[in-house]
Formats: structure tokens, C-alpha cells, sequence
């Protein structure tokens, strides 16, 4: 049944009818249209549009669909157009004349933009409670790993130590800053279109806050055209989204490199890991390899949006629709990937042994070696040759710089006294690395104790 017959004298054609039609997507916020509706009536019936009586036939209809949908009694058919077609004509079919004044002082344009705002509001809340769970973990991470030492690289090259507490930080910022993206997106899409009716408003005794409050919005949005149009908070969440899923790549990138024979770093427990149909031998780190690769489906979703959005004159338009399949999608892939990797890390083994050695062999300590010199007059600029002629010779006897003997230092310089050993020590270079944000354990705790803070906070 369609909400709109009356002007037509002939059928829809069944194509497009199927082309036009968004209930097989839009089913998915039954729950939000229904509560947008009985905020609708129990506002009519305030400002006396609707009786009380009506009101509560309205309701209590509203809320036995609700409940025949959730118990699986009433299938959503793809008979109707829309979601909102699907209750109104059930509403109607229950409880008589009253559910067709649901309708009263509204257009599906207000109420889908409504309905998409309420179910992304959840999405919002759902999605930071994710990555919530995901800093929980990497914070356990963090504080079991302050002296585990591993290589800092720049360019895939080994640069200087750090440790694996400090790696994962540079995730918790990460994720703080996405945690914070969807709060202020939340903040500012927080208002309530309902009542815009199909652009312009309608010619009702509205009491647009009121419907606002019930529904716990900060307040009315101003612009009735702009309330039915506006698709923006879907594009910065998509943006959002498309964030996280590229600082969930990038870990996922890592966790590959790591989990590689060569490298040996961590071992990705069996529970996430796959096997190959032919090669025996294989573990394979798949699960990382699919976050990685749905990230382009999530920047696909943005992309689309902005490219739908762009020639849309104000102020509804149909091509708005599509606003809802590709939000869903990159909405419940970003979940699903944060779910997933949050379970791969936390049952994620760190070769500790692998890493330590790892940053004793690579001249990470090279830096340090530097700065002992300069550190007894030597200008940084001589330090730095001289140390490149010792990595030069240690490549070449292939030993690490802890290896050489004092009489070879001195060979190069005599500057170098026994601390030099002392001074080169994986654990020395880490620990005196102590400024705001560096490796050094201290420094390190006071950043723990910082995101400790943060977590019961927030
Ligand atoms: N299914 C439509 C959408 O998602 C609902 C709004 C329909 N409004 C209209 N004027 N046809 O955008």
C-alpha cells in the first residue's frame, strides 16, 4: 500500500517500484521510527492537535508493532515502499481511523532524516564504547611492557630503542583522538529536524522543543531546509570512521611485519589465525590482512557520500537514500573490525627475547654513541662521522657496537673510555630518554597514569 495513491491513476511499474523502494535497508530502524513517531503524537497531543484518547490508541499500536517485530511475529515484507509506509499501514490496520493521523504535521523527509539521526546516534555511542574496550587493552599492554625493549623504526629501517609500551601509546593517542572525533560529531548533530515537515515547515502549533526533549536532543535544528538536507554529520562520521580504520590498518600492517618469519616479533594466537589449502607449514595472519584490506571500503563509503551530496539542490531530494546502505555498511564494518582486533591483540603473544635482541643488533644505539661524545666535547657534527665510521667497521666485522673492544673504540677515537659499554646499553639509551612522551620508563609511567585517568573518565 502506498502513503501517497490518491494523485495517481495508474500502478507503479514493478521495476520501479523495486528501484524506488528502501524498506529491504530501512527496516533496520524500526525502532527509531516508532520512537520518533510516539514522540510525535505525545507532542500533538500537548498542544491539542491530537486528543488524548487518540494518542494513546497511537501508542500503545506503536508499541505492540514494536514488540510483534522484536518477538518475530510480524515480518517486515518488502510489500511497502519504506519502513515508514510499513508502520503507518500497520498502525492503521490495528487500531483504525486514529493511525491515520499519525501522519499529522509531518513528511517522511523530516521523519527519515529523524529516524537516520536517532539510529546513527547509537551507532556513534556503540562505536566508542569499541574503542573504549580496545584502550582498556592496550593500556594492560602498555603497563606489562614499560622495560620491554624493542627497535623505534623510521623508514622500515631500525632507528633507536624503544619500548613496546611506548609503541602501543602511540595507538592509545590514536584512538583517544578517534574517541574524541565522535564525541564532538555527536555534539553537533545533536538536534532534532522532526517538525521541518517536507521543507518548509508546517502550518501546526508544533512545539518543535518539546518533541526535541523527549527525544534527548539538545534542542530543535533552525532551518527546516537545512533540517531535511543536511547529511553532514553521516559524512563526518564516515570521515571518522574512515580514521580509525586507517589507524586500525596501520597496526594491522605492523602486526603483519611482525608476525612474519623474519621478524618474529609477536605471534598471533591460532584462535586469529588461518591455515593454507596446500602448504602445510602456514599460519597466516588473516584476520589482519582483512582489517587492512576493508579500510578501502570504508573510504569508499565516504567518498560516495560526498560525491551523492555534491549537485543536490536544496532542499530534499531522492538521492538521499542512498545515504543509508553504504552508512550501514562502513558503520558495521568499523565495529566489526575494531571487535576483531581488539580479540587479536589482547590474545597476541610479544616475543620479548626477539625485540630485545632485535634492538641490540641494528645500531639503534648509534644515536647514543653520538651523544657520549659530544657528551665529553667532541662537536655533534665530528661525533656523528666518527660513529658512522664504527658502524661502518662493526658491518663490516659484522658485530654490534657493544661488541667492539675498547681497543678498537680508541682505534677510531681515543675518547672512548670502558662507560662507553655502559652508555650504549639498550636499557641506558631507553631510560634516559625521559622528556614528555619518550621511551623512558618514568616518563612512560607518568603517561599511564595519565591514561588511567583519562579511561575512568571518559
Ligand atoms: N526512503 C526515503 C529516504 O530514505 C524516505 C524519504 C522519502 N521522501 C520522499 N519525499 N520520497 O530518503
Amino acid at each position: 500500500m502506498k502513503l501517497w495513491g490518491g494523485r495517481f491513476t495508474k500502478q507503479t511499474d514493478q521495476l520501479a517500484h523495486n528501484f524506488n523502494a528502501s524498506i529491504s535497508f530501512d527496516r533496520k530502524f524500526y525502532k527509531e521510527d516508532i520512537e520518533g513517531s510516539i514522540a510525535h503524537v505525545t507532542m500533538l497531543a500537548a498542544q491539542g492537535i491530537l486528543t488524548d484518547n487518540e494518542k494513546n490508541q497511537i501508542i500503545d499500536g506503536l508499541n505492540g508493532i514494536r514488540k510483534d517485530i522484536d518477538d518475530g511475529k510480524l515480518i517486515i515484507d518488502d510489500e511497502h515502499e519504506d519502513i515508514h509506509s510499513f508502520v503507518e499501514a500497520h498502525l492503521t490496520s490495528r487500531i483504525g481511523d486514529a493511525g491515520k493521523k499519525l501522519h499529522t504535521g509531518r513528511s517522511r523527509n523530516d521523519q527519515v532524516a529523524l529516524d537516520m539521526k536517532l539510529f546513527t546516534r547509537n551507532e556513534i555511542k556503540e562505536l566508542d564504547s569499541l574503542l573504549k574496550e580496545l584502550l582498556v587493552e592496550l593500556d594492560v599492554i602498555m603497563e606489562n611492557n614499560t622495560d620491554t625493549f624493542m627497535p623505534g623504526f623510521t623508514h622500515l629501517q631500525k632507528a633507536q630503542p624503544i619500548t613496546l609500551a611506548h609503541h602501543m601509546g602511540a595507538y592509545f593517542e590514536m584512538f583517544k583522538r578517534d574517541r574524541s572525533r565522535l564525541h564532538d560529531i555527536y555534539e553537533r548533530m545533536n538536534y532534532c529536524p522532526l517538525g521541518s515537515g517536507a521543507l518548509a515547515g508546517t502550518t501546526y502549533p508544533l512545539d518543535r522543543e518539546y518533541t526535541a526533549k523527549l527525544l534527548n536532543f539538545k534542542g530543535a535544528t533552525l532551518n527546516s531546509m537545512d533540517s531535511v538536507a543536511d547529511r553532514d554529520y553521516l559524512i563526518e562520521l564516515l570521515s571518522a570512521c574512515s580514521t580509525i580504520m586507517m589507524h586500525l590498518s596501520r597496526f594491522c600492517e605492523e602486526i603483519i611485519i611482525w608476525n612474519s618469519n623474519e621478524y618474529r616479533f609477536v605471534e598471533i594466537d591460532d584462535s586469529y589465525s588461518t591455515g593454507s589449502s596446500i602448504m602445510p607449514q602456514k599460519k597466516n595472519p588473516d584476520i589482519a590482512e582483512l582489517i587492512r584490506g576493508k579500510t578501502g571500503r570504508v573510504y569508499g563509503a565516504l567518498m560516495s557520500l560526498l560525491t551523492t551530496m555534491k549537485g543536490i539542490p536544496l532542499a530534499y531530494n531522492k538521492d538521499m537514500q542512498e545515504d543509508k546502505e553504504l552508512s550501514f555498511d562502513a558503520m558495521d564494518t568499523t565495529k566489526g573490525c575494531i571487535k576483531l582486533f581488539t580479540g587479536m591483540i589482547s590474545s597476541m603473544t610479544f616475543n620479548k627475547a626477539v625485540m630485545e635482541n632485535s634492538a641490540k643488533n641494528g645500531f639503534t644505539n648509534a644515536t647514543d654513541a653520538a651523544d657520549y661524545l659530544v657528551n665529553h666535547g667532541v662537536p655533534f657534527r665530528d661525533a656523528h662521522g666518527i660513529v658512522g665510521q664504527l658502524v661502518l667497521y662493526c658491518i663490516d666485522k659484522n658485530i654490534s657496537l657493544d661488541e667492539m673492544s675498547l681497543d678498537e673504540y680508541k682505534k677510531i677515537s681515543d675518547v672512548f673510555e670502558e662507560d662507553i659499554y655502559d652508555a650504549i646499553s639498550i636499557k641506558t639509551c631507553v631510560e634516559k630518554r625521559n622528556t614528555i612522551g619518550a621511551p623512558g620508563v618514568e616518563a612512560m609511567k607518568a603517561v599511564i597514569a595519565n591514561n588511567k585517568e583519562y579511561l575512568k573518565n571518559n
